[in-house]
């Protein structure tokens, strides 16, 4: 398995205190802790930079109005606010890591779109919502952690007739993909590749500035220098093997 950030749980950068409603799917979600770490990488403001390519991939479904969306493996919710944005639907964005949630919850009070978008903490695994009950499932990053053939197969059951997966996967294995989408009962829409320079481009080349910014300026405390030492791995990965942190946008429709 490559190290793709696709692959990787974000590093926890700040956590904030905030409080959202309990939820009635999987586990109720509450308070976090309030803290703030000595040193600032902003993932997430990086990680804004590849929304273009969330809007690209929503813009080839069929207008909708007020889908309600399922965003599995949400994380800090970069696509969820996006989707948020681009929809005027209502959006469930469900994670099994309360610390990433919780900067979520933080960013849409933030934003004023708490009462869009529910936020549950649940593994992607076992999930129990009601049949039909989303018109569009969206996961970037996360399927793999339940396989690309079973993702598709659990997950069907929950969208609507004729709605739409739209997973954004790392590239390897691409044709055996494409092939499972029709095995599982889907139609496919389109797919498009984010290419090593892009992810250079737009995502690592920018972390790598902050990172040797930070360096400079902590460069006497050992805490935080074993914090970036985690970012500079990440990024010494791609530049190994930058061809590995490909990534494609499967975009899909229930047959
Ligand atoms: C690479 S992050 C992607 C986050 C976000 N979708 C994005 O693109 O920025 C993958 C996310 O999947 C979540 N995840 C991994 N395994 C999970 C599981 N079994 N159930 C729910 N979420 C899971 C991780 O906690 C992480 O937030």
């Amino acid at each position: 398995m490559t190290a793709n950030y696709l692959m990787m749980t974000l590093d926890t950068i700040f956590k904030c205190g905030i409080l959202i409603e309990d939820t009635d799917d999987c586990q109720g979600y509450k308070v976090a802790v309030s803290k703030d770490t000595p040193h600032q990488i902003h993932r997430d403001a990086i990680r804004a930079n590849l929304n273009k390519y969330t809007r690209q991939a929503y813009n080839m479904l069929p207008k909708m109005d007020a889908p309600r969306i399922l965003d599995i493996g949400c994380g800090s919710g970069v696509p969820t606010i996006e989707l948020t944005k681009l929809s005027n639907g209502e959006i469930i964005g469900l994670d099994n890591d309360k610390t990433e949630l919780d900067k979520l919850a933080r960013k849409l009070k933030e934003e004023g779109l708490a009462d869009r978008v529910r936020v549950v903490e649940c593994s992607m695994s076992g999930l129990d919502f009601p049949d039909a009950s989303f018109d569009i499932i969206w996961a970037e990053g996360s399927i793999v952690a339940v396989g690309f053939r079973k993702g598709l197969e659990e997950w069907r059951r929950f969208l609507k007739p004729h709605g739409f997966l739209v997973v954004h996967d790392e590239i390897q294995n691409l044709e055996k993909k494409l092939e499972q989408v029709s095995i599982c009962g889907y139609e496919l829409l389109g797919h498009f590749t984010l290419s090593e320079e892009i992810w250079w481009n737009e995502y690592y080349a920018p972390l790598d500035r902050q990172v040797r910014e930070q360096l400079r300026q902590h460069i006497d405390d050992p805490d935080v220098l074993s914090l970036l030492e985690k970012e500079q791995k990440e990024i010494d990965m791609f530049k190994e093997n930058p061809r590995l942190f490909q990534s494609v946008f499967i975009i899909m429709r229930k047959g």
